[in-house]
């Protein structure tokens, strides 16, 4: 009896070992004690309505942030009107899975509706009026979620690609203030919240010196900004390694972390390196959409080659890091899809269009267990 009861155990033991061995690493754990690995989700996602992604975000990723449902034209699309429905949704996902929780983002250029800016006669408001609708948004949003979102967007893409501020609506009509403004009202609302301003291709110098110039007058007005997003929409060819490690310590230099926080590696021709202007519009031509079926195993291998290089990069300077985050799960939901040309898939992420990890997640894996030996 006692030698079968031993022998049904040891079974079970062989089996267990088996099955161990076999399921693959996840990201989360190859990168645990160095930084959170994140990844946007997506309406599907947030919803239930993509059950197989919702399983495989809880078990790749330990961070969430939200592609669009908490953007100004989702939670408070008029006047008055504060829709959280999504937002929430979020927020309970995150919670459920235990993850850490970015909120995405309070004051943009886009995804605003046009009433923020105008008065009833579609008259543009005044600055006492825009900032007063700017701090009942902050207040209102961050208070909501105060305690359970860790981390804030505040001020999305303030800048132009030289550096100078970007001549948006806010400071058109508010004045360079609206910057401080922003990060003192989301601070009084949430006081625990980390701060962060987020932006795009901060691996061009010119750029990359505008954004440690604002983070010095946020600073130097009491602001306790925590975090510097580079969102790091790169391509196959850019940036070196080199590049983006001066890159993350000249950020970390201004005295906060970094954290990279739209990541993904674009395999298409046409687009500026480390562009994500949205405005921009492309006419089809089949010479900027090459690999229409899915991508060649020798790009394959240059996109793998790519994300162990920024994962190596970022994992050597982890003393300055929180937080690496995907722009979207698989190539199926990428918003390089469709942009700027329609039409086109860019498989420019881990997992592939069928949800299944690629060569450049198993690279990205690889490279945490290298750094290990
Ligand atoms: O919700 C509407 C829907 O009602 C409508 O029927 C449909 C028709 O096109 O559009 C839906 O809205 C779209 C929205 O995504 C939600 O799917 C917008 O058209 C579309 O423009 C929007 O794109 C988002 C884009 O920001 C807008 O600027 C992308 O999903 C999102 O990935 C992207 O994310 C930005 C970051 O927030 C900031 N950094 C750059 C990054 C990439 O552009």
């Amino acid at each position: 009896m006692l030698n079968r009861r031993f022998m049904i155990l040891s079974t079970l033991l062989a089996a267990s070992l088996a099955v161990a061995a076999q399921s693959p690493a996840t990201l989360k754990d190859a990168y645990k004690g160095a930084f959170h690995v994140g990844v946007a989700i997506n309406f599907a996602q947030i919803t239930g309505a993509d059950a197989v992604g919702d399983a495989l975000i809880a078990r790749q990723f330990d961070s969430i942030s939200p592609e669009n449902a908490l953007k100004w034209v989702i939670v408070h699309p008029r006047q008055g009107t504060y829709s959280f429905d999504l937002a929430d949704k979020y927020v309970a996902f995150g919670e459920k899975n235990h993850m850490f929780i970015v909120g995405h983002n309070l004051v943009w250029h886009n995804q605003v509706p046009a009433w923020v800016f105008q008065d009833e006669q579609g008259k543009q408001v005044t600055r006492e009026v825009l900032l007063q609708r700017m701090h009942e948004h902050i207040a209102t949003v961050v208070g909501r979620y105060k305690g359970r979102i860790q981390s804030w967007d505040v001020v999305n893409e303030a800048l132009a690609d030289d550096g100078t501020l970007r001549k948006s609506k806010w400071l058109e009509i508010i004045g360079e203030d609206y910057l401080v403004k922003a990060y003192q009202w989301a601070h009084e609302a949430d006081p625990q919240a980390e701060l962060n301003y987020n932006d795009y291709a901060l691996e061009v110098p010119a750029k990359r010196a505008g954004a440690i110039a604002l983070i010095k007058k946020l600073q130097a007005a009491g602001i306790p900004i925590a975090v510097v997003g580079n969102q790091a929409h790169v391509r196959l060819d850019w940036p070196s390694a080199e590049q983006e490690e001066r890159t993350v310590k000249e950020l970390a230099s201004a005295g906060v972390k970094v954290a990279i926080t739209e990541l993904d590696v674009d395999v298409l021709p046409g687009v500026a390196p480390g562009s994500a202007e949205v405005s921009l519009h492309m006419a089809q031509d089949p010479k900027l959409n090459p690999y229409p079926n899915g991508l060649p195993e020798a790009v394959q291998k240059d996109l793998a080659r790519e994300y162990a290089l920024l994962f190596g990069v970022y994992l050597k300077n982890r003393a300055v890091m929180s937080r690496v985050t995907v722009w979207g799960l698989t190539d199926a939901d990428s918003w390089r899809n469709n942009w700027p040309v329609e039409g086109r898939t860019d498989d420019c992420l881990l997992f592939d269009r069928n949800d299944q990890p690629k060569p450049a997640f198993f690279a990205v894996i690889e490279e945490a267990g290298k750094a290990q030996k």
